[in-house]
């Protein structure tokens, strides 16, 4: 497995790979890896990508200033080691200073589907998002990139990134991994001291228990007592159609519903397509 620091170093060797004719998949991430990042390495084998790249890089410009971008969790080297064994041919390390120039200008705005949700509520969240997705997209240059269904919007974000840009890669989007108590898996977990990760198994709970043919408000009220009584400080509950992000007054099939809470400091999002 190779390593790259060098965003031009990498760039250079994606392009030479693609010149013999190879595929290559991306699996971008923020480090940390976990069961749920190792399917998305898997689901990027399955594409028969001669090349799965993974990338780790806590992207400072996706952080808000009262965010966890210091204490984000890290850890290169179980990181490598991980990469390794998934089957992983490179990964991408970079340091911030290697990805932005100090003079760094340019950004990348979707501004329509980052509009509500956790673009609401972490403004300027999906800017860095795109911004970074769209510097990996054009430095490895991917057939594939893979992405988890964990971060629902973030997943239609980029794809509508990747229509309107005409980046010609495909998206993939990969299921949720849970633990076997229900709970979504991410990095952001090991903030939780035990308490709080028993509160937070009433988000997978109450998304699971939604029917769907039932009235969208109601079922937002229920979910949201639900939290509240586990001891969750609500961020939101949304039902919204599974490709527009728009909200929606049934639970019908299609339908996305979308948690956000904090237990503790720690905030959580899972969602479920009915
Ligand atoms: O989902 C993540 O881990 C990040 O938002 C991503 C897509 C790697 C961009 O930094």
């Amino acid at each position: 497995m190779k390593i790259f620091n060098d965003a031009a170093k990498l760039q250079k060797w994606c392009l030479g790979r693609k010149r013999s004719g190879a595929k290559i998949a991306l699996v971008p991430t923020m480090g940390y890896l976990h069961e749920g990042h190792l399917s998305l390495i898997a689901a990027a084998k399955k594409t028969k990508a001669d090349e799965i790249v993974v990338s780790v890089f806590v992207n400072p410009v996706q952080f808000g200033p009262n965010e966890d971008f210091d204490k984000y969790p890290r850890d290169a080297k179980a990181d490598i080691a991980k990469c390794r064994k998934a089957g992983a041919t490179a990964i991408f390390m970079p340091e911030p200073s290697a990805m932005y120039a100090p003079d760094h200008s340019v950004f990348v705005n979707e501004e329509r589907l980052s509009a509500g949700l956790c673009g609401a509520r972490r403004p300027g969240h999906f800017r860095g998002v795109c911004t970074v997705v769209a510097k990996l997209f054009n430095i490895v240059q991917p057939d594939t990139a893979v992405f988890g269904q964990k971060d629902y919007q973030q997943a239609q974000v980029i794809k509508r990134m990747a229509r309107d840009l005409n980046f010609p890669v495909e998206i993939k989007v990969a299921p949720i991994v849970r633990e076997k108590s229900g709970l979504a898996l991410s990095s952001r977990n090991t903030y939780l001291s035990e308490a709080e990760k028993e509160s937070a198994l009433a988000i997978s709970r109450s998304i699971a228990s939604v029917e769907p043919g039932r009235r969208a408000a109601k079922e937002r009220q229920r979910i949201s007592k639900a939290l509240e009584k586990a001891g969750l400080k609500v961020d939101y509950v949304e039902f919204v159609d599974g490709a527009t992000l728009e909200n929606v007054k049934t639970t019908a099939a299609g339908v996305c519903v979308l948690v956000a809470a904090f237990a503790g400091r720690t905030r959580l999002i899972d969602n479920r397509v009915l």
